[in-house]
């Protein structure tokens, strides 16, 4: 039986990956106009930061990590996300330190997943994120979530929804979580065994449960946004103000409560309305998470931050019929008749590769029909042909493909001429 890849991964092909440089480089642009900076962390981290980090009631932790005992019998864990890695190395290299505050740092890589395979739902991912470390200006979360929409609008989606919650300090959320008990208390028995251990330990987890979501108590549980104190309610308005300043349009949904621990005050979402996206709407998924850093043993650091994975955005892309502009035309094709045209053209390709152009030539031994046809599909701007008697005669014959102008060149000067040509 031959080897398949994996269920829930994906190659990524020539013609593909000029997709994901385009948007790759689009985002670290645009990074570098918020002043975010790359973070590069392992790809594998001590299990501990999970469970600590996202939460051991989340899905995340119980059901779909990839963890392994290594070969020194330590606890190892795939990453399934970008935020614990990053706040653990916020706290290791002391950046709460640095002179630059907040930090506002971003990152792009493969995240790991065992969830079940679906459109837009992969078991390796790539996510990019930022994460703004040391701030509790509600300024910072209208820029984070700006940036967010940047990277998206600049890549041409249009049918974008930003969704935006609240779930408050620490105060609100105990609040909201005795409430949540209370109501779901008297009929916890007729939940799945997770919401069962959630009631407890999380009952704001049993809010986004796969499997009890149509129960009818999930209708009426109580809202977060009812429970938020003064102090929230004042931040949650605050960046409500900053948004609509920089002209931003969202929807708040007091219902949006992310499926990971460490949030508090805002908590929001990205989705994408666009017909034939499918099932899964959501794009982009972050939020504050006051708190993280101290439970990293680190000191008292407000944080905020977001990813969305590449995969998804393609999605939305091909959604709203979205060409990206990658560009895939070469400068020149060189085609080659006799033995030593051929051999002449490998030292000129060199050349014309190593002054910057895109340059390619046969390998084949095509007849010129062939060659021809090679340097369409190539989508060549000029194509140089070169016989045996022409090289003789020390010239080239170079056509411009857009216009069809053609002209002989001298051999010894082609390169120079070549370069006026293509300024
Ligand atoms: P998350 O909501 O778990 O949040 O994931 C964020 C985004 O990652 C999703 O909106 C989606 O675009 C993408 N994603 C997640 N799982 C998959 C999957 N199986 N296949 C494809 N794409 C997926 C976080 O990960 C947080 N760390 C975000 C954050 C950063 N919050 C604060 N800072």
């Amino acid at each position: 039986m031959s080897i398949k890849i994996p269920r829930g991964t994906q190659d990524i092909l020539p013609g593909e990956t000029e997709k994901w440089q385009y948007i790759e480089n689009k985002a670290r642009e645009i990074c570098g106009r918020y002043q975010y900076k790359e973070i590069r962390t392992p790809i594998f981290e001590h299990t501990e930061l999970f469970l600590r980090g996202v939460g051991d009631t989340t899905d995340i932790v119980q059901k779909e990590m990839y963890s392994f005992t290594d070969r020194g019998g330590r606890d190892i864990t795939l990453r399934p996300e970008g935020t614990a890695s990053t706040v653990r190395s916020f706290v290791e290299h002391k950046m709460f330190g640095l002179p630059n505050q907040p930090v506002k740092l971003y990152y792009m890589g493969p995240m790991f997943r065992y969830e079940r395979p679906q459109a837009g739902r992969f078991r390796q991912f790539v996510q990019f994120g930022v994460e703004a470390l040391g701030s509790n200006d509600p300024a910072i979360d209208a820029e984070v979530i700006s940036l967010a929409m940047s990277i998206y609008k600049e890549l041409g989606l249009k049918k974008l929804k930003l969704v935006i919650n609240s779930l408050g300090d620490k105060e609100s959320r105990k609040a909201h979580r005795d409430a949540l008990i209370s109501h779901f208390h008297p009929r916890i028995g007729e939940f799945c065994s997770d919401c069962q251990s959630r009631l407890e330990k999380n009952p704001m987890r049993i809010l986004d449960c796969k499997v009890d979501r149509n129960h009818e108590l999930m209708g009426t549980a109580p809202s977060i946004i009812d429970y938020l104190n003064d102090e929230s309610k004042e931040y949650f308005s605050k960046v409500k103000q900053y948004l609509t300043n920089i002209g931003i349009e969202y929807e708040v949904d007091p219902n949006l409560v992310r499926g990971l621990d460490y949030y508090n005050h805002t908590a929001f979402e990205i989705m994408s309305s666009a017909e034939g996206f499918g099932a899964i709407t959501t794009l982009c998924g972050g939020g504050r998470y006051n708190g993280l850093v101290e439970e990293m043993d680190g000191p008292e650091t407000p944080g905020i931050g977001f990813a969305f994975s590449i995969e998804r955005l393609l999605s939305a892309l091909k959604a709203e019929n979205v060409e990206l502009p990658v560009n895939e035309a070469i400068d020149i094709y060189l085609v080659a008749l006799g033995e030593s045209a051929k051999d002449y053209t490998v030292g000129l390709l060199n050349k014309l590769r190593s002054a910057g152009f895109s340059a390619e030539r046969d390998y084949l031994d095509r007849k010129i029909k062939a060659q021809f046809k090679a340097a369409d599909r190539y989508n060549a701007k000029y194509v140089a042909v070169l016989g045996d008697d022409e090289l003789a005669e020390n010239k080239i014959s170079l056509k411009s493909m857009a216009d069809g102008g053609q002209s002989e060149v001298p051999l010894d000067t082609f390169l120079e001429k070549f370069i006026e040509l293509s300024e």
